[in-house]
Order: C-alpha cells, then sequence, then structure tokens
C-alpha cells in the first residue's frame, strides 16, 4: 500500500488522504520512495495556476490508479530513492531530484537516460514541459555537492530569482532607478534581491505585511522594505521596476495609481497572495508581463550553453546558500499530521519565511 495526498481542485481546503494498492513495476519502469521535499508558496501557486498552465496534469491521480473526480496532486520538488528497477541503466539505492507528487512512492518510466539523469516518459507527461519532467542522478551532478538539505526548498525559487535578474540587468533594467520586489520575504523575491544587491547598481526595495517586515529588513537583501499600508510613503518620482511574486490585484492597483508612468516594467512572476483577486490593466503605468523561467532558461541555454549556464547560476547559487544559515533553519517531518497544518498555515498565510519546511510521509 502507499499512501497519497489529493487536493479538491475548487477547493484547496478540502484534502483527502488515500491509500492505494501497488501493482507490478511494469517494464521498463522504476519505483521510487518519495522525500524529503520541500513546502513553499510556490506549490500553492502551482495549483491556482493549475488549469491555466497544465501543473495538474503531472501527477493527474486517473493515470496512477487513483480514481477520485475533482480532485489533483499538488506538485513538488525534492528528492525521491529508487526502490524498484525494471530499467537497464537505473539501480535501486539510486537517489533523484525532481518534480514529484506527494506521496509515499510512484512509478516512472526513465527515457532518454545519460550519466546526470532521465525524463520520465511516462505517457500522460510526454507532451508536458520538459523542464518538469526531468530528473537528476544527484550524486553524479556536482551541483548537488553542497547545501544538500537546503537544496529541496530554494533551487526551483532561486534559479527563477537568478533568471529575473538576468533579465532585467540585460535590458538595463529598462532605465529605472529601484527595483520594487512584493511579496519581498518570499524565498523567490529574496533570491532575486540578493543578486541585484550583487550588482550595487541599483536600488532594490522589498514590499512585505507588516507580520514579514522585521524578518524582510534583517536579511540585509534590500535597501528599504515598505509594507502594504504605507506604499504611499515610497517616493512616486522614482522611476521603477516592479517584480510582482504577490499577484495581489489590491495592492497592485495601489503601486500603480502611486507610480503612475514611473512604473517602467512590471515582471509579474508569481501569486503567493494566491486568493486575492488578480492585477488588473494599469491606466499608467507599464503592464505586466509574465515570467515564466522555463521560457528564460531556454534563451539563455542558447547563449551560454549548458555548461556556461550551470556556470553562471552556481557562481550566486552557492553564496546565496551561504546566507541562509542567517535567515533560515529546516525542519523536516515524516509526520502527516505536521505536512497538513503546514499546508493550512500556507493556504492562509500563516506559514514562517524564516523556515524551510521538508517533508516525507
Ligand atoms: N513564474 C515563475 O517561473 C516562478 C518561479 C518560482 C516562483 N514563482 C512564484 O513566486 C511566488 C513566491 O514563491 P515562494 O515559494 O518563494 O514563496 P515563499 O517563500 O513560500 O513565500 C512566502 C511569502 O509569501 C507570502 N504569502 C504566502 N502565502 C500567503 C497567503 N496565503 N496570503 C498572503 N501572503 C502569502 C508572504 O509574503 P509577504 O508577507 O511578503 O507578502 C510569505 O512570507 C509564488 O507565487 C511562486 O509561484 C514563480
Amino acid at each position: 500500500m502507499t499512501q497519497t495526498l489529493l487536493v479538491n481542485k475548487s477547493d484547496f481546503a478540502d484534502v483527502a488522504l488515500v491509500s492505494t494498492d501497488e501493482a507490478p513495476l511494469a517494464d521498463g519502469f522504476i519505483r521510487v520512495s518519495v522525500g524529503p521535499w520541500a513546502l513553499t508558496s510556490n506549490n500553492i501557486t502551482y495549483m491556482a495556476v493549475g488549469e491555466q498552465i497544465g501543473y495538474w496534469k503531472f501527477f493527474e491521480p486517473k493515470a496512477y490508479g487513483i480514481n477520485m473526480d475533482g480532485f489533483g496532486r499538488m506538485p513538488v520538488w525534492g528528492y525521491a530513492e529508487v526502490t524498484e528497477s525494471n530499467c537497464e541503466g537505473v539501480s535501486v539505492g539510486t537517489m533523484i531530484y525532481g518534480f514529484l507528487p506527494i506521496t509515499q512512492s510512484f512509478d516512472m518510466k526513465p527515457v532518454k537516460l545519460t550519466p546526470l539523469g532521465f525524463q520520465d516518459g511516462n505517457d500522460h507527461r510526454t507532451a508536458l514541459h520538459p523542464v518538469y519532467n526531468g530528473y537528476t542522478f544527484i550524486e553524479n551532478d556536482p551541483s548537488f555537492a553542497a547545501h544538500r538539505d537546503l537544496q529541496p526548498v530554494l533551487r526551483p525559487l532561486f534559479t527563477t530569482s537568478f533568471l529575473i535578474d538576468d533579465l532585467l540587468a540585460d535590458e538595463s533594467f529598462f532605465g529605472a532607478e529601484q527595483v520594487l520586489l512584493l511579496s519581498a520575504s518570499s524565498k523567490t523575491a529574496m533570491g532575486t534581491a540578493y543578486c541585484l544587491k550583487q550588482r550595487g547598481n541599483i536600488k532594490v526595495a522589498g514590499l512585505t505585511s507588516e507580520g514579514n517586515k522585521a524578518f524582510t529588513q534583517d536579511t540585509g537583501f534590500y535597501d528599504d522594505v515598505y509594507t502594504y499600508d504605507t506604499i504611499t510613503d515610497m517616493n512616486p518620482d522614482v522611476k521603477t521596476v516592479v517584480v510582482d511574486m504577490a499577484g495581489n490585484g489590491k495592492v497592485m492597483a495601489t503601486v500603480y495609481e502611486h507610480f503612475e508612468e514611473n512604473i517602467l516594467y512590471n515582471c509579474m512572476v508569481g501569486k503567493s497572495h494566491w486568493d486575492g483577486a488578480p492585477p488588473r490593466t494599469p491606466k499608467l503605468g507599464a503592464p505586466p508581463v509574465m515570467f515564466f523561467a522555463p521560457d528564460r532558461v531556454k534563451i539563455r541555454m542558447k547563449k551560454w550553453g549548458g555548461e556556461g549556464f550551470a556556470k553562471n547560476l552556481a557562481a550566486l547559487w552557492l553564496p546565496f546558500c551561504e546566507t541562509a544559515k542567517d535567515w533560515l533553519s529546516l525542519e523536516e517531518s515524516h509526520e502527516v499530521t505536521d505536512l497538513l497544518k503546514t499546508y493550512k498555515d500556507f493556504l492562509d498565510g500563516n506559514a514562517s519565511p524564516a523556515k524551510g519546511y521538508l517533508f516525507k510521509i
């Protein structure tokens, strides 16, 4: 038997833990034991945009023999260990990293095998984005040598941070004097602020909630930190690029009303305020442009090549991980009750930005 967590796609607070029998492993497949993996707001956003971008399709319960209409599986990033193998070239005991369902174990069909990893060629996944279908053999990839515990929490987010910083610098900050990050306490925002700060040629401001202000300030990644109810304290004459991790229509409307045409670019990255109304097209100021990390990866891979990309990313990733000991404490639990409580905290906006939550059920 294996346990898996299902979420009602039209009411994320409604979850079900179901147990299913494990069928004999098919030819060409591997079975993996899942975890530890990380939970952050990014995973809630995968569900919030699940229909639009297709995140529900990766681990669609029906494709794994689980029938519960209206329910889906929230994807997470983390590690898994191969426990059974009917696939030549992948042996039992191998540790992998990639996109996972919240479950105890599941089966994958490795294709396009290289010494560094494989793609899951399971039928229902072949039409989905390859970035999310790729799995890394962590012992063979030098980028997993350090900070192994931190990687599930920060790796998928920091890659996005690095790419946003790269885009803004590549465009000479669209002529702006400052970058203003919304949901400044989020890990994706902090990674972006960290990268921007290293450049030293642009002011970095953050917008966050009152309860997360002190934490955000204490990281030292921002020149200034404001709260959602002090937006009008900012100087409206400063030419500004917005990086929006919050996706909160009300907050964004106030930001536009305040800066008007001085918003020169709005990089729409996330929706950590997942249940708020989405931002509307502004009367004045540059309209939002959606940022999808895999698209930017493609552009940079073409220009830098795989090795160049890895080298440029590592130059910022490793020192960023070093900073984490000052602002992030990791907690790992194998208890379903802890998982359900933390999941609810993320839904309600009560999870601590100072914690990295790891699970294995
Ligand atoms: N487009 C892409 O390719 C891409 C890639 C990576 C991440 N992202 C997005 O970036 C966003 C941040 O993700 P993350 O994993 O870095 O977040 P995180 O570290 O888990 O962020 C936590 C912060 O988000 C805010 N928050 C979380 N849940 C909330 C709720 N229910 N109500 C109100 N505020 C809430 C709070 O920040 P404040 O108090 O500061 O608002 C909280 O401190 C997500 O929407 C994610 O999907 C997008």
